[in-house]
């Protein structure tokens, strides 16, 4: 209630103490809702991440949430929302001091490390078009022993996780409602431009993994208009789609 009545964004807001997973939540109810729902949990033990990995959070330090969100067009119209989001968070995050990188396709870095995972999961509508339950994990205070369990370093927030958690959810909350009202109207095309702005890997060599396969490698040059990255390789300029494929930089 709180959070709700913080924002401006008329979007209904849920909180429960704990659940295994947010998305999990809202994409069992999505067939049930009428319109938009903010679900945040305060503690998520079953955290999901992209391609069937966990995402690891601790009550006190990480904010986990999940934003269902009705689209009227069909999937397609949705390549390039992953982008949009990243977009979301960034502004919201610079407007309370934080500047932060975009990885393609859905990671907030700071200082080359993850700060923020976004996981979207769609479903079908019965009233026609899909629902998208977007999943964000930010990372406040990291725990040695979540970090350990991670293996590898995360990026937190320590000063962010002074505020109001309240307040910083309902900045982002309507930082995420402006930009999927902007993503409606005029599509990825609209963010294009802010994404690469802050475009954490620019110029450097990466190699684009399906799993444990390499299927290119070229330097990052940003992203077109539907957010596909683009990629400057010996055979000349390859545009590389989301999906499930992963980045490492070289
Ligand atoms: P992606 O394909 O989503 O870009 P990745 O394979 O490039 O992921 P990273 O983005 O560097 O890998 O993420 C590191 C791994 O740690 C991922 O599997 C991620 O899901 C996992 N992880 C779990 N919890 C956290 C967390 N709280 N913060 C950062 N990473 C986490
Ligand atoms: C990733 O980078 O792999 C995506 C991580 C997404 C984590 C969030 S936390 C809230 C929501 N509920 C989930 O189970 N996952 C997302």
């Amino acid at each position: 209630a709180a959070i709700a009545a913080l924002s401006q964004s008329g979007v209904a807001v849920e909180v429960v103490e704990e659940t295994g997973s947010t998305n999990a939540d809202l994409l069992a109810r999505a067939a049930t809702l009428s319109g938009p729902l903010l679900l945040v949990a305060r503690q998520q033990t079953a955290g999901r991440g992209r391609a069937g990995r966990s995402w690891l959070s601790s009550s006190e330090g990480s904010l986990t949430f999940s934003l269902a969100w009705h689209f009227a067009g069909g999937l397609p119209r949705l390549t390039g929302l992953p982008l949009a989001i990243g977009v979301a968070l960034a502004d919201t995050l610079e407007r309370l001091g934080v500047q932060v990188g975009l990885k393609w396709p859905n990671d907030v870095l700071r200082d080359g490390d993850k700060l923020a995972g976004i996981l979207i999961e769609t479903q079908a509508a019965s009233q026609g078009g899909v629902w998208a339950v977007i999943g964000i994990g930010l990372n406040l205070l990291m725990p040695d022993e979540l970090e350990a369990q991670i293996g590898r370093s995360v990026a937190s927030l320590p000063w962010l996780a002074r505020m109001d958690r309240d307040e910083l959810m309902a900045a982002l909350l309507d930082g995420l409602a402006g930009a999927l009202r902007e993503f409606e109207r005029a599509g990825f095309a609209a963010f294009a431009a802010r994404w690469n702005l802050r475009h954490a890997w620019q110029g450097e060599t990466v190699t684009v993994l399906d799993g444990g396969t390499v299927l290119h490698e070229g330097s990052a040059a940003g992203v077109d208009d539907a957010g596909r990255l683009l990629l400057d390789t010996p055979e000349g300029r390859i545009t590389v789609l989301a999906g499930d494929v992963s980045l490492r930089v070289k």
